[in-house]
């Protein structure tokens, strides 16, 4: 890995080399997994899991690969901690730093975890935050890549909520070449400086494109990719929006606007019926369970570049 930086806040600081490095230490992880096999690079290390939301897979995945290299965690629900009672970040931050030897967040702000990141001393990975989820979009690559072959030349849509997943795609799919097109209703656009930021990076190299037009967007995709209309720590959107939200339904129809051969995603959970039909997201397209498996194996890639 080329990148230098400490912590894994989200993909900006990664290089295109190093999206691949990760991919492919995570294919490899995947060849080599067997049930009740466990490795040693984590060996006497304790990860610390520290969630201020709701989790299913990013707490597992990231239980299971360090206790399959060998090291263990320690979860921390933000509700049993003094900060709760308003101990500061950045004393929590500078004493996890004097016990463990990393720590994975899930919060609000991307500036909570930045400044819990700039009082650590151990490295601090991003379990999602409102705005970005870097770990879950680095899966989402290996399983493009394993499903399609390669990555640059493709064109991935995404449809639905401008939010973290939308944000963190835009910057992932620019960096190896992936055309993308983003797909939301008028005022849910991903974040502008994330959508500048991302036009940068592709350059002359792949195209990124915003619309408020879902059937223009789907045009020629060969990866469709959706994401709940209200994430967590955002108000639900209300019936009114869900007429707004509609239109950008993943559903057997629109998807006959896409190469016939695209895959449908979705990082999960799934709202079937208002995202995406549950014909989709049961359908043969649908390669949804490959890629939440996958968020074990690219972890692992992760883990241990960065506590190698
Ligand atoms: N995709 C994802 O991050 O799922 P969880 O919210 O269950 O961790
Ligand atoms: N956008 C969703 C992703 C959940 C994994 C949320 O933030 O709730």
């Amino acid at each position: 890995m080329m990148n230098e930086e400490k912590h894994l806040l989200s993909l900006k600081s990664f290089s295109k080399e190093d999206i691949y490095y990760l991919i492919s230490t995570g294919i490899k992880e995947k060849k080599e997994y067997k049930p009740g096999k466990v490795g040693e690079s984590l060996k006497g290390k304790l990860v610390a899991l520290l969630f201020e939301k709701q989790s299913t897979r990013t707490r597992v995945s990231f239980e299971a690969a360090i206790f399959q290299l060998g090291g263990s965690s320690t979860f921390l629900s933000s509700d049993t901690m003094q900060l709760k009672r308003g101990e500061t970040v950045e004393d929590t931050a500078q004493v996890l730093s004097r016990y463990i030897d990393a720590v994975v967040i899930r919060t609000f702000s991307q500036e909570i975890l930045e400044n819990y990141a700039k009082y650590s001393k151990i490295p601090v990975i991003n379990g999602l935050t409102d705005k970005f989820h870097p770990c879950q979009i680095l899966a989402d690559l290996m399983t493009v890549y394993e499903k399609k072959g390669k990555l640059s030349g493709l064109k991935l849509t995404y449809l639905g909520d401008g939010n973290n997943i939308a944000n963190s795609l835009l910057i992932g799919c620019s960096k190896v070449g992936i055309d993308i097109s983003v797909a939301t209703p008028k005022g849910h656009k991903p974040d502008s400086d994330v959508i500048e930021l991302a036009k940068e990076i592709a350059n002359d190299n792949s195209k990124v494109i915003t619309t408020e037009n879902p059937r223009e967007a789907i045009e020629n995709s060969d990866v469709v990719y959706s994401d709940v209309w209200s994430s967590m720590g955002q108000k639900t959107i209300k019936n009114d929006n869900r007429k707004l939200f509609l239109k950008y339904q993943v559903n057997v129809k629109l998807l006959t606007f896409a190469k016939k051969d695209a895959i449908f995603m979705h990082c999960l959970p799934a709202h079937r019926g208002e995202e995406v039909t549950r014909d989709v997201f049961e359908g043969k397209k649908s390669i949804v369970f490959d890629q939440a498996e996958n968020r074990l194996h690219l972890q692992k890639a992760v883990l241990k570049s960065f506590m190698g």
